[in-house]
Formats: structure tokens, sequence, C-alpha cells
């Protein structure tokens, strides 16, 4: 049975794509704050540390997949926060896994960016810098002091999307396929949280894709299997947007 480790997945997408891994039949081992196999804060260093060895314990130091949706959305407690989760708690967990993945069949990585990552300016900001070239306390410090947690969610989203793509490269030469979901709205406690937000709640509501609705859980996770699937054997390096056409409506020349 093919085994694959999941982080966030007590919640909204990671618990509907561990749904939906189990149905395919693999051995998952879930990593979340609470609720999951591996109970772990990816948040610090210790924490990714002490979730990377569990994971090799587990999983005997041998792993088909691995699918990074833990995240923190723009009501994170502190807009240091995002940078720390939504990119160090992927990228590390990437660097740390990467040698078990080496050993599975047919590997196949996978991160949960978002739509977000293609917004105007998402690209530009100088804690994308600090993420890319791995400095997590220059990234965290800038995150706070520019204290907006849309810009700096958007670039930690911006940021991990990027570091995927320029891995693939090299895992690509190692039969290691690596691919980015984007998501749209989606509706989870995420969403939901920013829904009730005083100060992005609005904008929320009124950022609607053009297929009318937000996303269901199921909805994505029916993507991300398919993606470390077998049948996606030669989609590697890819960001794959499921989000109800919200990229083509805000940058419909852009693919
Ligand atoms: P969610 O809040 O339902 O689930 C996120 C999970 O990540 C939770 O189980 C949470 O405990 C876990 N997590 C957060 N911080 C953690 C930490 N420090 N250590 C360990 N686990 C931690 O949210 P949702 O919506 O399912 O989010 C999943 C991913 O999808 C995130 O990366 C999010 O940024 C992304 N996304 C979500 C969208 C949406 O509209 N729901 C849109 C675009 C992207």
């Amino acid at each position: 049975m093919p085994t694959t480790a999941i982080t966030g997945s007590a919640s909204g997408i990671g618990a509907a794509v561990s749904a939906a891994m189990r149905a395919a039949g693999h051995q998952v081992i879930g990593i979340d704050r609470s609720n999951a196999e591996v109970v772990a804060d990816l948040s610090t260093p210790q924490g990714r540390d002490a979730a990377i060895a569990q994971v090799l314990e587990l999983s005997g130091g041998v792993l088909d997949g691995l699918i990074c949706c833990a995240g923190v959305g723009v009501t994170a407690p502190t807009c240091g926060l995002i940078p720390a989760v939504n990119y160090f708690g992927v990228s590390q967990l990437l660097d740390g896994l990467r040698g078990a993945l080496a050993k599975g069949q047919q590997p196949a990585a996978l991160v949960i960016g978002s739509v977000a990552a293609t917004h105007s300016g998402a690209d530009g900001q100088p804690m994308i810098d600090a993420m890319l070239a791995g400095n997590e306390d220059q990234a965290i410090a800038l995150a706070n002091a520019l204290d907006q947690p849309h810009v700096a969610y958007a670039a930690s989203k911006y940021a991990i999307s990027h570091h995927a793509r320029n891995l693939a490269m090299n895992w690509g030469k190692q039969g290691m396929r690596l691919n980015v979901v984007a998501p749209g709205a989606v509706e989870t406690p995420l969403h939901q949280a920013s829904l009730e937000d005083a100060r992005f709640g609005q904008a929320t509501r009124d950022f609607v894709a053009p297929l009318g609705r937000s996303g269901r859980p199921d909805e994505l996770a029916a993507v991300v299997a398919f993606l470390q699937s077998p049948q996606a054997s030669f989609v590697h390096g890819s960001v794959v947007f499921v989000d109800g056409g919200m990229d083509a409506m805000v940058r419909a020349s852009r693919f």
C-alpha cells in the first residue's frame, strides 16, 4: 500500500485530501496541530524537525507521496506566522522528506498554493526574497513590520509556488514529480474566518468566481488525488488552478 504524508490533515482541504487519498488506497500519515497521526507545529523549525522525524519513523523512511495543505490565512494572529507556516512549513518539509520520497514508488509531492499568488503586487514584496533565500527571521520581521495580512498571504503563496517550480527541475531528474494546486475560494474554516473578519469580510464576499460560487473541499481533493496518481505521470512543475475561473477572470491574457 502506498504511503502519503499530508499536512493540515485535520481540517478543510487537507481533511478532504486525506479522505480522497485513503479512498485511493493510500496509507495516510496526517500532520496537524491536533487530531492527526503526527501532532506538530509547523510554524517553528523545532516543530518541523519533530514532524519530519515522526513521519520518517511511521513510514519506515519510505514515502510515495507528500501533500502540503497546512496554511494560515489573513486572520492569522500575527503577520509573521503567515510566511512561517505557508512558506517555511512547506519548504522545510519538502527538504526533510525528499530522501524518503526518492525511495518511493512513482513518488509525487504537491503544494497547496493559492490564486492569491497571482494578484497584482504579490510578486514584488521584499519578504519574498527573504523567503526564497531561506531567511525565516527576516521574512517574519518584514511581514510583521508591513502588518498587512493579505499582502503577506499573497507573498507567501507566490514564494512557495515559485520555490516548488524551482525545485521541480532537480526533483524531475530523480523521477519525483512536484506540482502546485492553486485554489480559489473554498468553503473551509479558513475561508469562513475571512468572511467574518471586519477587515476582509466584504472584499472576500465581493470576489466571486465566474462559476458564481465557492468551491467545496472535495472538489479540490479530486484534483489533488488525480495529480498524485499515475494517471498524471507527465504533469510536473505545474501550477493547476482550481478556482471556479477566478484566474481567468483576473488575468485572462496570462497563462
Ligand atoms: P483550514 O483552516 O480548514 O485548514 C488548515 C489546516 O492547517 C488546519 O487543520 C490547521 O490546524 C493546519 N495548520 C495551520 N497552522 C499550522 C501549524 N502551525 N502547524 C500544523 N498545522 C497547521 O484551511 P483550508 O482552507 O483547508 O486551507 C488549506 C490550504 O489551502 C492552506 O494552505 C490555504 O492557504 C489554502 N487555500 C485555501 C483557500 C480557501 O478559500 N479555503 C483558498 C486558497 C488557498
